[in-house]
């Protein structure tokens, strides 16, 4: 199955508006503003087949947290959607942490201040809540009747930056934002949870790393606590001219947001504030059982950490990073290796049985939040285990979860991102 996503990526997973509009050359702002509902316009299409009408759940804006420091880039309140839980369900507690791509510089910071990523005057007053965020049992089984709650990312930093400024009236409180968040949740119910699990996507996916071990020390050891990384294994790869593209991005990232402070004194001790914004080199020290979700040939990494169009100029693999089919024996090599990078990163944390794994040799990225990547007749699977049911079972200790695809083109329930 394949699923036609017109035009922009910068859109899904956004990584850098300005980047996309002129390093990119992809298309206008107009452009970019119709893109930024690509990713709502996909899981609206894909879940419509099955529930035509999602939940629809609305933004609520965190008051106190203006005087607490934490606040959007252009210093409005951050906020969040949550869904009551219910029954069996009412002590529980799943965060998904929005995700988004970051900022790196003035420039693009400063635009993101025109976003729903960098300001509350943007952002949806209303989200569908789909796949992990579903309240039906038939397109979410294990989580439908938790609290669940999507939180706002406004930050550009993963949740993790602490510094602003002035001169461009840039405020870069992401770890601030996550401690009122964390802070208005407790106070509204989420201090009696039995169970919680703290999940995100992307950038957000990244952030369900940075901050697991965090999250499960807000709460007493009784409670049943892990997190789940949605596309948030982020390699640092070499790109297809031999640079380093994400690393790059991260560096830019890590300094210009004052990353550093936050980043875990486990890496930090023996490396560089960038090489510790890399999963690859925190996830065998988090403590708290951690679920790592990932295309193996991720459509986001291919395209702005592989293969970005500064890394290929001559555009040989354009048409490859907007269609799979259309990759050469060559290019399909380079991405095998990137499979094998992925695995080889992941070795030691996998070898842990508190750990769960689902690396599927699809060319997608984010399939926990869409339903029909989430739980639906044909979602992807290994083996005969499609991934909500992977991720219900290593929660709820019912049996260890170590998925690793064949690579590619064994897997024929892949739901391919094609893009025009
Ligand atoms: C694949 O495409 C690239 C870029 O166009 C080219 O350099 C390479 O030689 C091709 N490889 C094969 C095996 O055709």
């Amino acid at each position: 199955m394949e699923l036609r996503v017109p035009v922009l990526w910068c859109v899904l997973a956004s990584l850098l508006a300005p980047l996309c509009r002129s390093d990119d050359g992809f298309g206008s702002l107009e452009d970019l503003n119709q893109g930024e509902g690509v990713l709502s316009f996909l899981d609206i299409d894909a879940v419509s087949a099955i529930a035509p009408k999602p939940l629809m759940v609305g933004l609520t804006l965190i008051d106190g947290a203006a005087a607490k420091g934490a606040v959007c880039l252009d210093g409005t309140l951050p906020g969040y959607h949550l869904h009551r839980g219910q029954g069996s369900g009412e002590n529980s507690w799943l965060i998904q942490l929005e995700g988004g791509g970051w900022c790196n510089t003035i420039r693009n910071c400063v635009y993101r201040k025109t976003t729903r990523r960098g300001s509350a005057k943007f952002m949806e007053k209303l989200l569908p809540f789909t796949g992990i965020l579903s309240n039906k049992p038939e397109e979410n089984p294990d989580f439908f009747n938790w609290n669940r709650v999507k939180l706002r990312y406004c930050d550009g930093a993963s949740f993790s930056g602490d510094g602003q400024n002035e001169a461009s009236q840039l405020y870069f409180r992401g770890q601030k934002i996550w401690l009122a968040a964390m802070e208005e949740l407790m106070a509204l119910g989420m201090k009696n949870a039995n169970q919680a699990l703290l999940s995100g996507c992307s950038a957000g996916g990244l952030a369900a790393i940075l901050h697991c071990d965090k999250f499960r020390n807000l709460f007493p050891s009784r409670t049943k606590v892990k997190c789940l990384s949605d596309a948030g294994l982020f390699l640092d790869a070499v790109d297809v001219s031999g640079g380093h593209a994400l690393r790059d991005i991260f560096a830019g990232v890590v300094s210009l947001q004052n990353v550093k402070v936050n980043l875990p004194g486990s890496c930090i001790s023996h490396m560089n504030p960038t090489s510790c914004f890399f999963p690859q080199n925190l996830v065998a020290n988090v403590k708290t059982p951690l679920f790592l979700l990932n295309a193996a040939y991720d459509a986001w990494q291919l395209q702005s950490s592989l293969a970005p169009s500064s890394a290929d100029p001559r555009g040989s693999w354009a048409s490859c990073k907007l269609n799979h089919q259309h990759c050469n024996s060559s290019q399909i090599e380079f991405l095998q290796d990137f499979r094998k990078q992925m695995l080889g990163s992941i070795k030691i944390f996998s070898s842990s049985p508190k750990n769960g794994l689902f690396i599927n040799s699809c060319f997608a990225h984010c399939q926990s939040e869409r339903q029909d990547t989430w739980f639906a007749e044909d979602s992807p699977l290994i083996g005969n285990k499609g991934i909500a049911e992977s991720v219900g079972d290593w929660y709820f200790d019912r049996v260890n979860v170590k998925a690793i695809d064949c690579p590619y083109p064994c897997d024929k329930t892949c739901h391919n991102l094609v893009f025009k």
